[in-house]
């Protein structure tokens, strides 16, 4: 799953639709981790969709990553300034891909 500690173990290579990249990028295969708060480890989604479908206050929106090898789309936490700390995104995915810092 998705490194909890990724902002102290990662740098941040820039920023992608409005939110945090956190490195190493070598697209397509490797895309790095996106959001901060809401962060979403890009190299392990499968594009399960169940965080994007269930989240409360709709967080996620759809990205298109062609050729990465574990899926062709991604969830970008666009929204993630309206996240709730409700958890259910971090709780329901298969890939534990999500980490939510409610603290
Ligand atoms: Fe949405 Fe809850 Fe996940 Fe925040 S913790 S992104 S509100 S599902
Ligand atoms: Fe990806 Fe997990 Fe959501 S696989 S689409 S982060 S439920």
């Amino acid at each position: 799953g998705i490194d909890p500690n990724f902002d102290s173990n990662r740098e941040q290579v820039g920023t992608e639709n409005g939110v945090d990249v956190w490195g190493p990028v070598d697209p397509p295969e490797k895309l790095g981790i996106h959001g901060t708060h809401v962060a979403v480890d890009y190299d392990i989604c499968i594009a399960d969709g169940a965080c994007l479908e269930n989240c409360p206050v709709d967080v996620f929106t759809w990205v298109d990553t062609p050729d990465h090898p574990e899926s062709e789309r991604k969830v970008e936490p666009t929204y993630e300034d309206q996240c709730i700390d409700c958890m259910l995104c971090v709780d329901i995915c298969p890939v534990d891909a999500i980490d939510v810092d409610a603290s």
